[in-house]
């Protein structure tokens, strides 16, 4: 560490605990607006997760529209159509209630609501841009997911040329209320959750690693360990979802400053080519990145071990580490009844289909895969990808 300079952002505040939504009002107040676009989606609505949040709303005479159309990877055109909603009736702020997905979809709105245009594809030219909207946006997660109202990151699919692409813009303020998240659906749950656990994983083991991101990922990958499976079968403990809220948010702290790496990657590969869930992605790639990185950050894969409660000997060589965490990763999969790529309908050829985009990309992260210390040829490509077809049935 005598020999590394590194950088920690903290990119905005965060209020946590059950209720803080009841803090909106007062919070947008403080910011001077009068008029906001409330942006969820239907379930969030019909869920009454919002009655608090409307009551404040109320109680501040802060006047909202609603937003109600949310899709995955917040589609350009939506995010054209919604701003264009938002210029229309004069809003000052946005507000974001939802997963990942929609908290992304509320960043684009409020820069094009800052810009006064519609057209988000003019901020998408490829490697992401950094814009900060004047607009203040407010995020609050129903999912302990991807950590987006505490990273710069959204992810928005650019249908123009057909790809997720990212464009860096922090919320003003992150309100991390686990009320919101009990009626999160145990599928979504677990998929957000292994999510989150890919994060921590990835922050950890990134060449651009650090001892303020590794304190803080390695904090939410306990958490995550103790409290996933939990939060899948009984998601009305609210203890157990607060821990995995804290975990989601931390988690998204330790990659802003080392970013995610090849099991990203290798997840745009397996949605190119299999169209699964991020999340479920996630949880199929990590076991195998942990064995592909075991001699090149062994220190690290020990810690993980650590965290995660893996039993050691001390005898075991590093592959055997990362060995014994796939074990209980996939033991965690099955009690959230994750499927294989098969349980998907796909076969080993379809996992396959996706490794040229390991090796050439474009990806959302901007970076080429060089993670590893070695980059990865076409064959270290195709073996990775049938390595994590083979290794859960
Ligand atoms: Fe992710």
């Amino acid at each position: 560490m005598a020999n590394t300079i590194f950088r920690y952002d903290q990119l905005n505040p965060i209020i946590f605990g059950a209720n803080a939504i009841g803090c909106v009002g007062e919070e947008l107040t403080k910011l001077g607006c009068k008029k906001l676009m409330l942006v969820c989606g239907p379930n969030v609505t019909k869920s009454g997760a919002l009655v608090k949040c409307e009551e404040s709303l109320k109680a501040e005479n802060i006047g909202y529209v609603y937003w109600n159309e949310v899709e995955p990877d917040a589609p350009s055109s939506l995010i054209n159509r919604a701003a264009k909603y938002a210029i229309d009736e004069g809003c000052d702020a946005v507000l974001g209630v939802g997963g990942g997905s929609c908290m992304d979809l509320a960043k684009g709105i409020a820069l094009l609501l800052d810009k006064k245009e519609t057209e988000i594809e003019k901020y998408m030219p490829g490697p992401p841009l950094t814009i900060q909207p004047n607009v203040p946006i407010i995020l609050a997660p129903t999912t302990s997911g991807s950590g987006s109202e505490g990273t710069q990151v959204s992810v928005i699919t650019h249908e123009g040329v057909g790809q997720k692409r990212a464009i860096f813009i922090h919320a003003t303020l992150g309100i991390i209320d686990p009320v919101l998240t009990l009626t999160c659906p145990p599928s979504v749950t677990a998929q957000a959750g292994f999510d989150v656990l890919a994060h921590c994983v990835e922050a950890i083991t990134s060449r651009d690693r650090n001892p303020h991101s590794e304190v803080i990922a390695l904090s939410a990958l306990r958490r995550v360990r103790d409290n996933l499976v939990e939060c899948y079968k009984n998601g009305s403990n609210l203890d157990a979802r607060s821990e995995m809220a804290l975990a989601s948010n931390w988690a998204g702290l330790a990659f802003v400053n080392t970013d995610v790496h090849l099991g990203h990657i290798t997840c745009d590969a397996l949605s190119a080519s299999c169209h699964t869930p991020h999340g479920i992605e996630c949880a199929w790639v990590t076991p195998v990145l942990l064995k592909l990185m075991a001699d090149y950050v062994p220190a690290e894969i020990k810690k993980i071990a650590e965290a995660m409660r893996v039993e050691l000997t001390g005898s075991e060589t590093n592959l055997e580490v990362a060995e014994k965490i796939g074990d209980v990763i996939h033991e965690m999969m099955k009690a959230c009844d994750v499927k294989s790529l098969a349980g998907y309908g796909k076969t080993r050829e379809d996992a396959l289909a996706g490794a040229n985009v390991i090796v050439e990309g474009p990806h959302l992260w901007g970076k080429c895969p060089v993670y590893v210390e070695k980059p990865l040829t076409m064959d270290d490509a195709v073996k990775f990808l049938g390595d994590i077809y083979d290794s859960y049935q």
